[in-house]
């Protein structure tokens, strides 16, 4: 038997640590060795619950199957793991300090007999990983990361377009994730507010918050799939704290109702992530005789972000996330073709593309105006994910781009990252992508003026109030704008 025995302090409540830990998917972001690690039975971490944990060792990868065999909350959890080579025995006891926690890992390897001799030869190296680990894990649990900077290599690639582009794949995802830092943030005291939960994206991003314990408000526009998401998100989280509230977003009054039983319930809202998204063709109105994209993707997250601001002031490090796409940049804001006003035909991805647009220039202008009340905003953009969206509105382009594309939870990535991790509060106003600050224009030709800003800000706020909006306002910000 070899045994690795080690002691760390960090100063996080014991509650906070035990619970990243029992985790044991956390496992790939502190363990030095851990390439992946997945939770492979559902529900609420427990006594039984498996782990598949893939170790890189000096032979190769080695897959160790775990199981829970006790678990005392708060207090002490014992895993077994199997594998070709070795079981182990992972005990790790946590003691609150008045600091902190006390973290002690035992780990107790068993060898068959004809391994034993080889294992003492390894013995050396076997007590570097470990101590290596313990290492990771409590910079893991310090959780102290400066916000992330938009690199070289990505302002490099996002000037050259198609580099740029090539980021939006699969492989950017994984490129990426090669530099990121864990997210140990406690997310039990949040509440989190999400667009658009019942598919892709935003339901990928719902069921990791649940995972990490988030108290979640889904808002979903069709009732029988709600009942489903909920049922789902529960089975595989365990986390029960998760209110339906029913909204077709594209219907300003539909979106006014939910902020008023929302200010009704007054919760806090510690994040609200605007995801809710979809790109239209041919062209259509709302029974409210307004553009679809424009409804959808500009004015209301623009109404629900605007009316929920007081429940975002009662949290205490609020954040906004804004789910745009790449495709704005493609597009400068011109407020008189968002607004229908020019000859030229329309086109679903182009209307799309120009509100996301808008919303990135809103975007900005809420991290400005609501800095001085510790309101965190920003945005991000998936890269191409292959979600049920993606699958009906662009078939062709899935079918050229499918070995590429991103799974909806890597596109969703960012989102979790803004919402959690504690070094994201500390931008604002930004456009992330695989979470890390990316150009919010990789052409100079789709930059817009002061007037265009102020323009469709004024635009948004008569909207608002339920005024017209004077369009003739709109071409002179066009006007003055090129
Ligand atoms: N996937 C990508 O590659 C990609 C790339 C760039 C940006 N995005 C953006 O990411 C966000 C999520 O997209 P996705 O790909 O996950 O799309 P998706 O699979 O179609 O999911 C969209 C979600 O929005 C909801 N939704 C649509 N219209 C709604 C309405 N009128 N009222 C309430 N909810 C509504 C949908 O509800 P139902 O289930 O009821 O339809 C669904 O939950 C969108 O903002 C999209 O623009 C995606």
């Amino acid at each position: 038997m070899t045994v690795l025995h080690e002691q760390i302090e960090v100063s996080r409540p014991v509650h906070e640590v035990f619970t990243y830990i029992a985790d044991f998917t956390t496992t790939r972001e502190w363990d030095s060795t851990a390439t992946s690690a997945e939770k492979l039975t559902p529900g609420p971490v427990a006594e039984g619950t498996r782990f598949a944990v893939t170790c890189a060792a000096p032979i190769g990868s080695i897959k160790l199957v775990y199981e829970v065999t006790r678990l005392e909350p708060d207090s002490g959890i014992t895993l077994k793991g199997e594998s070709r080579f070795f079981t182990i025995e992972d005990r790790i006891t946590f003691t609150p300090t008045g600091a902190g926690t006390r973290i002690d890992y035992r780990a107790e390897f068993f060898f068959p007999p004809v391994l034993e001799r080889m294992a003492s030869i390894f013995e050396g190296g076997l007590q570097r990983m470990g101590r290596q680990s313990m290492a990771g894990m409590r910079e893991a649990l310090e959780d102290d990361y400066p916000p992330p900077e938009e690199s070289v290599a990505s302002r490099l690639a996002d000037r050259m377009l198609l580099p740029g582009l090539a980021r939006f794949t699969r492989l950017g995802y994984l490129q990426g994730r090669r530099n990121w830092h864990p997210i140990s943030a406690y997310l039990g005291d949040k509440h989190i507010v999400i667009t658009g939960a019942s598919a892709g994206l935003g339901y990928a991003a719902a069921m990791e918050l649940a995972r990490r314990g988030a108290s979640l408000t889904l808002v979903m526009r069709n009732p029988d799939k709600a009942e489903q998401v909920v049922q789902a998100i529960a089975t595989e989280t365990g986390n029960k704290r998760l209110h339906v509230e029913l909204a077709d977003l594209s219907l300003l009054t539909e979106v006014d109702d939910l902020v008023r039983r929302l200010q009704h319930r007054g919760d806090a809202i510690d994040v609200l992530i605007n995801n809710a998204g979809a790109l239209f063709n041919p062209r259509g109105e709302t029974p409210e005789g307004i553009e679809q994209s424009l409804a959808l993707l500009l004015l209301s997250p623009h109404r629900l972000t605007e009316g929920l601001k007081p429940l975002l002031d009662k949290a205490g490090q609020p954040r906004v996330i804004n789910v745009v796409s790449g495709g704005m940049y493609s597009q400068k804001l011109d407020l008189p073709a968002l607004l229908g006003e020019t000859e030229e035909r329309y086109s679903g991805s182009v209307a799309y593309a120009r509100a996301k647009r808008a919303l990135m220039v809103v975007t900005e202008h809420w991290a400005q105006a609501w800095a001085d009340d510790g309101v965190v905003v920003n945005a991000m953009h998936p890269g191409w994910a292959d979600t049920p969206g993606v699958q009906s509105a662009l078939p062709e382009f899935r079918s050229l781009t499918r070995r590429v594309l991103r799974t909806p939870e890597q596109g969703a990535d960012t989102i979790v990252w803004l919402a959690a991790a504690t070094e994201a509060g500390k931008l604002s106003g930004r456009l992330f992508l695989d979470r890390r600050p990316h150009t919010t224009h990789m052409l100079k030709s789709t930059r817009e003026s002061g007037e265009e800003r102020a323009a469709l800000l004024d635009y948004l706020a008569t909207i608002r109030a339920g005024g017209v909006y004077d369009n003739t306002r709109s071409c002179k910000a066009l006007a003055a704008g090129r």
